[in-house]
């Protein structure tokens, strides 16, 4: 198993709750290193930018408001097999969904305020990370 980085965000509905701490333990204690990471309040061009992927779908608005609503936390997790270990972690997009033990199934408020993002692929992984951060703020 390879050991791979991949890019998440503690999103604003979890920072608002002091959630930080809780939710990069979780990572910790899952094996991740966080080799990078900063405190944000998204731009709406930021944050449109990020989401690009999903400009056409009906939920983008309120995506884009919700993760300029206040602060975000970006990370880079190191790890065996990060990208998808780290999905597994979060639990399913919508709470309702999402496993016992998950982020989102702990922290979740709905759909929109899910607490966490992370990378679905090795090539968004590396297009996200970039998006953020620079060679220099990572130190693996
Ligand atoms: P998506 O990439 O489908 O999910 P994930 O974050 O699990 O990779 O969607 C990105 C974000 O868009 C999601 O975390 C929350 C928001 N979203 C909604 O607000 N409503 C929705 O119906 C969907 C599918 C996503």
């Amino acid at each position: 198993m390879a050991v791979e980085r991949t890019f998440s965000m503690i999103k604003p509905d979890a920072t608002r709750r002091n959630l930080t701490g809780a939710i990069t333990k979780m990572f910790e204690e899952a094996g991740f290193s966080v080799i990078a990471s900063k405190r944000v309040w998204m731009s709406r061009r930021e944050a449109e930018g990020f989401y690009a992927v999903h400009k056409e779908r009906p939920f983008f608005g309120e995506l884009v408001e919700s993760m300029c609503s206040g602060p975000t936390i970006v990370q880079v997790l190191q790890g065996e097999n990060a990208i998808a270990r780290n999905r597994e972690i979060m639990g399913a997009t919508n709470p309702s969904d999402a496993a016992e033990g998950t982020i989102r199934k702990a922290f979740a408020l709905s759909i929109g305020e899910n607490s966490v993002h992370g990378s679905d692929a090795p090539e968004t992984a590396s297009q996200e990370i970039a998006y953020w951060f620079s060679e220099t703020e990572i130190v693996g």
